[in-house]
């Protein structure tokens, strides 16, 4: 921004202060100079600071007020003179000298001790009355301007720093210790200093009106027109704001149901413990897959209600039964079956969902976003329990290249328009593919999720007759974790409520 920029964007109270500030830098002074509230010169020197044209410096002192007393004392004398004027070198009575010297009687008790330890005064008790004379040296110290008397004519507040004489530090350490003359308080002052910039623009003439809101007025009368308006700063620097928001995580989960349901899918959702049954046996997983062992799965105690399907499933897992399959060739274990588990994969979503539907459904398409959960060694790379996105199209007329298309759709709109799919293997579809997606910056094929067609003897037991089901089932953590930067996947959910306020919103 060059000078007069700036200038153009100067608030009506930097515009007063700025000038003020070559020869003054102190906050007090400048209000007093520019005729502002100090809190007015506050908020234009915080502005000035943020725009690089000062910079400033808080400093703590502290400061001698006078108190109640005080202030009555600088008016009228310290009470131990009053209390000398009016004594004689004759014994007086207590009452007499109180009523005399108008002094209160904790004064008169003060004065007493104060003055005796000074040898102002003799005291002498008659019929248990004291009776007090001045001294020789009372005298003296009567006509005498004292170094507490000085103390108290100077101008209030004072600085402490700026007692310096010894007799005067004696003087108000033992006013210190009165009780009600001089109070100490802390004083913060805020100094400012002119940077190069600051000074330069300091010596424009920064006078003249500037208009920083129209008015009503303004637009009735049309005066507007012939007036200088302050520039708009759209850099200015604002304080940050962290209102209520969600979750990141959340935000992007959303963003991937909108997706879905945009493509006319309908959510499919489901309880974290399922039975081994919907997990892996209606998927045709063999009942001795590595998957099922105990490292891989979190099992959870009791057992499952099997629905009646369950001797269709069976069948097919030990000849086959109409699928056209021999099946896997064992004995089916019902107790295997009903094991109960936290659901390894959104799949098992999708095998309930086709054991709902009637041939009057389809076409019919499903999706899924939720949670699953497998026994992993936490680490940067894996969490035992994440999101996966799944999805079915079940249509008698789809095929491979839908399959392709509707992955393709839903990873454009995440951010990856490349797709490719590579031959794979899983127990529930055939053909089984990867995708994979191509990172645009790190210029790779980034592997994200499993898809194919479901075998018939995952659909003939579960819909009662053979259809195309097209399935995917995607990671969601390293898709999300690339907007964010986030490198190690465990910081997706951290309690860091520093992180959640600067993530930066989902815009997709
Ligand atoms: N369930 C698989 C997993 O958790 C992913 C998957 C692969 C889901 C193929 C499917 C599918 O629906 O057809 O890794």
């Amino acid at each position: 921004m060059d000078n007069k920029s700036i200038i153009a964007k100067l608030h009506p109270l930097e515009r007063q202060v700025l000038p003020i500030l070559p020869h003054t830098t102190e906050l007090a002074a400048i209000a007093k100079k520019g005729k502002l509230k100090e809190i007015e010169v506050m908020r234009a020197l915080q502005w000035l600071e943020n725009k690089n044209l000062l910079t400033l410096e808080t400093t703590k002192k502290k400061v001698v007020f006078l108190d109640r007393e005080g202030q009555r004392y600088q008016k009228e004398g310290l009470p131990e003179k009053i209390f000398l004027d009016v004594l004689s070198d004759e014994f007086k009575g207590l009452n007499i000298i109180t009523k005399k010297s108008k002094l209160s009687r904790q004064e008169v008790d003060a004065c007493i001790g104060l003055l005796k330890r000074k040898d102002a005064i003799e005291i002498t008790k008659e019929e248990q009355q004291l009776q007090v004379r001045i001294t020789d040296k009372g005298m003296k110290l009567r006509q005498e301007r004292t170094a507490e008397d000085r103390f108290l004519e100077q101008q209030f507040p004072l600085d402490i720093e700026r007692i310096e004489d010894v007799k005067e530090k004696l003087a108000f350490e033992e006013l210190k210790k009165r009780k009600g003359i001089l109070r100490i308080e802390d004083i913060k002052s805020v100094h400012a200093t002119l940077t190069i910039l600051g000074r330069e623009i300091s010596m424009y003439n920064l006078e003249g009106e500037v208009i920083n809101r129209v008015t009503t007025g303004m637009l009735q009368t049309g005066s507007w027109k012939e007036k200088t308006f302050r520039e708009y700063d759209v850099e200015a620097a604002v304080p940050q704001k962290y209102p209520g928001k969600k979750h990141f995580e959340n935000e992007a989960i959303e963003y991937i149901k909108s997706i879905w349901l945009e493509m006319g899918f309908k959510e499919m959702t489901g309880k974290y413990v399922q039975s081994a049954f919907w997990d892996l046996d209606a998927l045709f997983t063999p009942q001795d897959h590595p998957a099922r062992e105990m490292q891989d799965t979190f099992y959870v105690e009791g057992k499952a209600k099997l629905p009646e399907i369950w001797t269709k499933v069976k069948e097919t897992h030990e000849n086959g039964a109409n699928t056209g399959s021999i099946g896997w060739k064992y004995s089916f274990s019902k107790e295997e079956t009903e094991q109960l588990l936290l659901r390894t994969h959104t799949t098992v979503l999708s095998a309930q969902r086709l054991s709902q539907l009637k041939k009057e459904d389809l076409p019919a398409k499903f999706f899924a976003v939720g949670k699953v959960f497998r026994n992993e060694a936490l680490d940067w790379k894996h969490l035992f329990e994440f999101y996966q996105v799944e999805g079915i199209v079940i249509d008698p007329n789809a095929n491979l290249k839908h399959l392709k298309g509707y992955l393709t759709q839903f990873y454009k709109k995440m951010g990856y328009p490349k797709v490719r799919m590579r031959p794979a293997y899983f127990p529930y579809t055939e053909p089984s593919l990867e995708v994979d997606v191509f990172h645009p910056i790190r210029k790779q094929w980034v592997e994200l999720g499993g898809a194919g067609i479901f075998r018939p003897e995952v659909v003939t037991p579960l819909l009662g007759f053979d259809c195309p089901v097209l399935a995917w089932g995607q990671g969601m953590g390293r898709i999300i974790s690339e907007y964010w930067k986030i490198t190690d996947i465990r910081d997706i959910n951290n309690n860091d409520l520093k992180q959640i306020r600067e993530m930066k919103r989902w815009l997709r």
